[in-house]
């Protein structure tokens, strides 16, 4: 399964490619590429902490929920997010593989060290690592690879599976949209949940068009039989 913005929409997170989505308001290039935090490191943390301060508000919602109901008793489950949020987990999801970072964890690129930022949005100095150095978000930004073992466990997760759910997501950033086509090109089945047509439309088994967080649970109370 692979979930994108738009299951996050409905709890009132900005999408990136809708009318209202970020990358309208926004020049990703000013803000989401290791150049920009290079030229403008307090800039780049700006940007992050007030969109930590935008997800703080929030609260997952059903359809957040609803995966994590479909999860338990499922040995194979896996769910994979382009999402930073966190809100998967704070919903109850155990395996989740997040492909492009999280949201509330800074980075140190010269030791690795990694640190929650939950709780310091208000802040507005650049974090350090125990040793001094300077820290990043610890999120994938434009033009940089994904975390490989994150990006294996995701194909062979897509590559294993019967049935591959792809919700909220415009299927336009790779190699996560390669995720689907390289689950149905195994054999699996594709079911495409998003409030609108995308790409991979005429891939899907099964479009389910409309609110992820009314269509999910749907899904996970047939699949629970209750
Ligand atoms: P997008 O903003 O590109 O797409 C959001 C998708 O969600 C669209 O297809 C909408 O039609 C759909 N949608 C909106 N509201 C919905 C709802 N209530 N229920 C169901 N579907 C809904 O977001 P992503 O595809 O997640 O990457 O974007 C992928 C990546 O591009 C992000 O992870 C981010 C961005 O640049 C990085 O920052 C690396």
């Amino acid at each position: 399964m692979l979930t994108g913005a738009g299951i996050s929409a409905e709890s009132g997170v900005p999408t990136f490619r809708g009318d209202e989505g970020l990358w309208k308001r926004h020049r990703p290039e000013k803000l989401a590429t290791p150049e920009a935090f290079r030229r403008n490191p307090r800039l780049v943390w700006e940007w992050y902490r007030y969109r930590q301060a935008l997800v703080e508000k929030t609260r997952p919602n059903d359809a957040h929920r609803a995966l994590a109901r479909l999860e338990e008793g499922r040995e194979g489950f896996l769910l994979v997010t382009q999402n930073i949020d966190g809100h998967h987990e704070r919903a109850g999801s155990r395996k989740v593989v997040e492909l492009h970072g999280n949201l509330f964890r800074a980075r140190c690129d010269e030791c690795g060290e990694r640190r929650s930022m939950r709780g310091e949005t208000a802040s507005t100095t650049i974090p350090r690592c125990a040793r001094g150095h300077e820290m990043r978000p610890d999120v994938v930004w434009f033009g940089e690879a994904l975390p490989v073992p994150a990006l294996e466990e995701a194909w062979k997760g897509a590559t294993q599976s019967d049935l591959f759910l792809v919700i909220g997501t415009s299927a336009q950033v790779h190699p996560a949209a390669s995720l689907p086509l390289a689950a149905k090109e195994s054999g699996s089945r594709v079911v495409e949940v998003n409030t609108a047509e995308t790409v991979l439309t005429d891939v899907a088994d099964l479009v389910l068009r409309g609110r992820a967080a009314k269509i999910v649970p749907l899904i996970a109370r047939v699949e629970k039989g209750a």
